[in-house]
């Protein structure tokens, strides 16, 4: 891979985002876990997503550290259970990086923080033809009123706003679906990304800041860093054929509510 890839200062976040690829090149760093998990997956889209953000994770990270992608160990830790398995929020062994990643209808999105722990999640809109359903389920009392004020064709969208903002959070703090995601209330679609209220918190309690992404069409996506406020610095990657990696830079956000 190329060798300048942007640094992650102390205090800030970054975001990359990528069109999931199947380059064989890739491959090569799934570990033997990583590969059965690839190899299992029915369809090649999927499959491509997944290489495609754990290749990329890896890669970020080895640059981070100035260290060869091999090099790098990736760790799982799961705030609810031992079982004995990987699994739950990802880390870096022996290191202060936090990191997250999200794959959903195409594009993938890896995110880096030495700010606090972090939490990413990007969805497909498309994909989501079950807004209303999972809107009665997913969403709080609060967010289901502003949802219906919207109008009738941008809720699908909306409900994806918030389901990405909620995931961000969930994944920040390790806790994943196990905390009902109904539980949390964050800011109507159309307005600023802040997380308003959360029923039953457990501690730590560390402020949560949470923006929204630009993802490009069709995907929304939000970002949470748990502590101090941050820049989030935004990339898009791009893959060569041979699994080299290029990655101009997007933009810079750096408004923050909590
Ligand atoms: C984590 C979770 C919110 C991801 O949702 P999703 O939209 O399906 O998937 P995304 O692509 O956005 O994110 C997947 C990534 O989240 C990460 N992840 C998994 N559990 C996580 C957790 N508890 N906290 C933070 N991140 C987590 C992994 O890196 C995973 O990547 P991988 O599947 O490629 O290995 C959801 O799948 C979940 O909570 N899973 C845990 C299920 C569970 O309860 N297991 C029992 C635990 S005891």
């Amino acid at each position: 891979m190329s060798a300048d890839v942007p640094r992650v200062a102390v205090g800030e976040c970054h975001v990359w985002f990528a069109d999931a690829v199947h380059v064989p090149a890739l491959l090569a760093l799934l570990d033997d876990r990583e590969r059965a998990r690839h190899d299992a997956f029915v369809r090649a889209g999927d499959r491509a997503l997944y290489l495609t953000a754990h290749a990329l994770a890896r890669q970020l990270v080895a640059a981070q550290l100035g260290v060869g992608p091999f090099a790098v160990r990736l760790t799982q830790e799961c705030r609810h259970c031992d079982r004995p398995e990987p699994h739950g929020k990802p880390g870096v062994a022996d290191a202060d990086l936090e990191l997250s990643w999200s794959h959903s209808g195409g594009r993938v999105a890896v995110a880096l923080s030495l700010a606090g722990p972090v939490g990413v999640d990007i969805e497909e809109v498309a994909a989501e033809g079950r807004a209303a359903d999972l809107a009665a389920t997913v969403l709080s009392a609060v967010e289901r009123a502003e949802l219906e004020r919207l109008p009738a064709a941008e809720r699908a969208a909306g409900f994806i706003r918030y389901w990405a903002r909620k995931e961000a959070v969930l994944k920040a703090t390790g806790d994943g679906l196990m905390v009902e995601p109904a539980l949390l209330t964050v800011s109507a679609p159309d307005a600023p990304a802040a997380l308003l209220e959360w029923r039953e918190r457990a501690e730590p309690h560390l402020p949560v800041r949470l923006r929204d992404l630009d993802a490009g069409d069709g995907h929304r996506a939000a970002v949470a860093v748990l502590g101090a406020e941050c820049p989030v610095v935004l990339h898009e990657a791009v893959y060569g054929g041979d699994g080299t990696l290029r990655h101009p830079r997007r933009g810079v956000v750096t408004s923050a509510r909590c």
